[in-house]
């Protein structure tokens, strides 16, 4: 017995002694800040005796490089300008390394780095080790809102890994680069801008889980990202995480609905209130964070508005067909669109220009034809003024006419051959998604799975689960839902969302996003049913055109959560022809130049900011 087990204890050392290990990173914490170091050093810097004494009290020391100018180096002046970076902190500055000629140091506290680097590196903060490996200084910030599935980390050869760290926060924790190390160029127009993507876009490296936990584990790592992730790669931007999704990207609301995985918080009011869906961690995440920039959504029947809309954020459904949707999973590939939400308007664009590349065209030249749906008449209460006073200056911005349109008015006087809009639409919309998903998600999901468990069935959320059945007993084919789509899609173009050869488009076409109503997240609520019916935010998805959420201000509700007065967004819709969005975003741009509108904040209110109610009085 002693003898065979004395022998398989040196086969195991031998074994060992084969087994290839590899650095994933460090983790590291100065003055209470956590720190990332990916695995890979970005240069060293040879023969640095100033601190070499500094060895003997851990494996890193932190320091910041700056550039001199002819004179020197202002500390203070230079302090002042990096305290902007949210990763940067004075405890980088203790030691520097300058790189410039000419160097006279103007504060003698600080020890100067003498030794020579292999490589220009960018200003800002660094890790240097005793070997002289210089690593890049990543600071951890936890997704305190439950925001994010997967934190991801890019390996420097086109794929991505999960990030190796944790940090304080009940949740895991995502790794942002110092902003000072990225200059924007016409190239990469998007350089160091931090960007989560919704978990339904595959990302090299990355398991997706489409909101679903049996599909995340049945599926390897994916071996190709999607066609919009890799646009705003390759403009610079710095992928994050995956984001919260509602299962398969269908309508849910938390939090019953929610099975799999749990809604994300959003931030504003008592911060109880629904994310909406499906981008739900996208918004949730965009609204709370001042280190996330911006975030991919996608959109087939609101899934980017309805989280801009109660969460108080730009965001848009572009056109139909901008970019390519390979390696994301479909809801329904006629409806299905890539839309971006973000605090500001213009970074916003930026990060649009990038992903639908020349796709959409900016243009300067507006519609001098304003026509409203529904909108508000008299300022009987808070939100009511905000949408009057908007309409009024984007009236008098564009020196337009506004008119307001009734759709169904319209619609019924004009296709009197065909039932009721309310009616001829009502299905339409269900039949399309539930029918395409089932066959391009559940039949070959449940075959995958049925394959490797012995004939079961994978677990799938209410919802999906009733709209599939619901899909399942239908007689109208796919084709005549696509047909009525297109007979609407026609008029609409035909009509109040005509193409304009000067202007892009005849008119822009506004509806009311969100009037700072609750859908408190403690509900206990109906069972799930299919979405049927036709309303203002079907038509964008039926017209195949434009149709951004900007954000106006917010309106006082009382909380049945706090007892207290509490605060949620007021937001317009802006739609126009089908290929306008480069007009769209270029008008908003505009808007927010003039000052009509204002950039979102994040935190617990998105016009005046503040801390989320959890976490008031934290020190970050
Ligand atoms: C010198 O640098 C230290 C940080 O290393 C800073 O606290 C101090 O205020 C600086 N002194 C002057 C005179 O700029
Ligand atoms: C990538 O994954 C897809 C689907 O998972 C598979 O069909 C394809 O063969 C894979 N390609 C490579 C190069 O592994
Ligand atoms: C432009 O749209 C077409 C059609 O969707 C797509 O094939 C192409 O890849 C898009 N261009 C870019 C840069 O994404
Ligand atoms: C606005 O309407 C008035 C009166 O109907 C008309 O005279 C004017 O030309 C219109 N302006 C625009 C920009 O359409
Ligand atoms: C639009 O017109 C219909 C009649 O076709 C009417 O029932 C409806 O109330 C009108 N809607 C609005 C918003 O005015
Ligand atoms: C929409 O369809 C549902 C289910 O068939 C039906 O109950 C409802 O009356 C329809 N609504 C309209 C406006 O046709
Ligand atoms: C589908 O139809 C069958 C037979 O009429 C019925 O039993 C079932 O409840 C229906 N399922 C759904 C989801 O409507
Ligand atoms: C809209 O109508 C115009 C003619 O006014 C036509 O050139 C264009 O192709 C149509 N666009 C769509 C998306 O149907
Ligand atoms: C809150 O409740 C108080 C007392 O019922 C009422 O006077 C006030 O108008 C309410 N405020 C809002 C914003 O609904
Ligand atoms: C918008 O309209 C309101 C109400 O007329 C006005 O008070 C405000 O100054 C306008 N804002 C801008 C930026 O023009």
């Amino acid at each position: 017995m002693g003898f065979f087990r004395s022998l398989s204890v040196v086969s195991f050392i031998v074994s060992r002694v084969q087994a290839a290990v590899s650095s994933t990173g460090f983790t590291v914490s100065l003055t209470d800040i956590d720190y990332f170091l990916p695995p890979k050093p970005v240069a060293s810097i040879s023969g640095c005796e100033e601190i070499k004494a500094s060895f003997e009290d851990g494996l890193f020391v932190p320091f910041t490089v700056v550039k001199a100018d002819g004179y020197g180096v202002d500390i203070a002046a230079l302090m002042a300008s990096y305290a902007e970076d949210d990763v940067w902190q004075e405890g980088f500055m203790e030691v520097l390394y300058v790189e410039g000629s000419s160097f006279k140091p103007m504060n003698s506290t600080t020890t100067i780095l003498s030794g020579d680097a292999s490589k220009e590196l960018a200003p800002g903060p660094y890790f240097i080790n005793a070997a002289g490996h210089v690593y890049e200084a990543w600071r951890l910030f936890s997704d305190v809102q439950g925001a994010f599935t997967e934190s991801a980390i890019g390996n420097g050869d086109g794929s991505y890994s999960v990030l190796p760290a944790g940090t304080v926060g009940q949740k895991q924790a995502i790794a942002v680069p110092s902003r000072l190390y990225f200059t924007k160029t016409a190239e990469k127009p998007l350089a160091g801008v931090r960007i989560g993507i919704k978990d339904i876009y595959d990302i090299k490296g990355l398991r997706t889980s489409n909101g679903n936990r049996a599909w995340y584990w049945l599926y390897p790592p994916a071996n190709a990202t999607a066609p919009p992730v890799q646009n705003l790669i390759d403009a610079g931007a710095i992928i994050v995480g995956k984001m919260i999704t509602s299962q398969f990207a269908n309508g849910e609301t938390a939090t019953a609905d929610w099975v799999d995985y749990h809604e994300a918080f959003n931030p504003r009011g008592d911060g109880y209130q629904d994310t909406s869906s499906s981008s739900s961690g996208g918004g949730a995440g965009t609204a709370s964070y001042s280190w996330l920039d911006v975030s991919l959504g996608s959109d087939t029947g609101g899934s980017v508005r309805g989280p801009s809309q109660v969460q108080g954020l730009y965001g848009n459904r572009p056109s139909h067909g901008l970019v390519a949707l390979d390696h994301v999973m479909p809801l329904s590939p006629v409806l299905d669109t890539p839309g971006l939400l973000a605090r500001n308007p213009l970074l916003w664009a930026e990060a649009a220009q990038a992903m639908y590349g020349p796709n959409i065209t900016v243009t300067n030249s507006y519609p001098t034809s304003i026509q409203t749906l529904s909108w508000p008449t008299s300022a009987s209460n808070v939100a009511n003024e905000l949408l009057i006073d908007f309409l009024g200056n984007v009236t008098d911005f564009l020196k337009a006419n506004t008119t307001a349109y009734n759709i169904t008015a319209s619609f019924d006087a004009d296709n009197a051959d065909v039932a009721p809009l309310t009616s001829f639409m009502n299905l339409t919309y269900a039949l399309l998604i539930t029918k395409q998903q089932v066959g391009l998600v559940r039949e070959p999901f449940y075959a995958d799975y049925a394959a490797k468990h012995d004939g079961r069935l994978p677990f799938v959320d209410p919802v999906p689960l009733a709209r599939w059945g619901w899909g399942d007993n239908q007689t109208i084919t796919v084709d005549q839902a696509i047909a009525d789509k297109t007979l609407f899609q026609n008029w609409a173009n035909e009509t109040f969302l005509a193409p304009s050869p000067e202007t892009c488009s005849e008119s822009i076409t506004m509806y009311v996003g969100s009037v700072g109503e609750t859908t408190y997240r403690n509900e206990y609520l109906d069972e799930p049913g299919v979405p049927l019916g036709f309303g203002s935010s079907r038509i964008s998805v039926m017209a195949e055109v434009p149709d951004f959420v900007v954000p106006l201000g917010e309106a006082p509700y009382n909380s049945t959560i706090t007892g207290h007065v509490e605060y949620l967004p007021v937001t317009a819709d802006l739609m126009a022809a089908k290929g306008c969005d480069g007009m769209l975003f270029s008008l908003i741009g505009k808007l927010y130049e003039a000052g009509i509108l204002k950039e979102s904040k994040v935190g617990q209110s998105g016009v005046t900011g503040g801390e989320m109610l959890l976490r008031r009085g934290m020190l970050e």
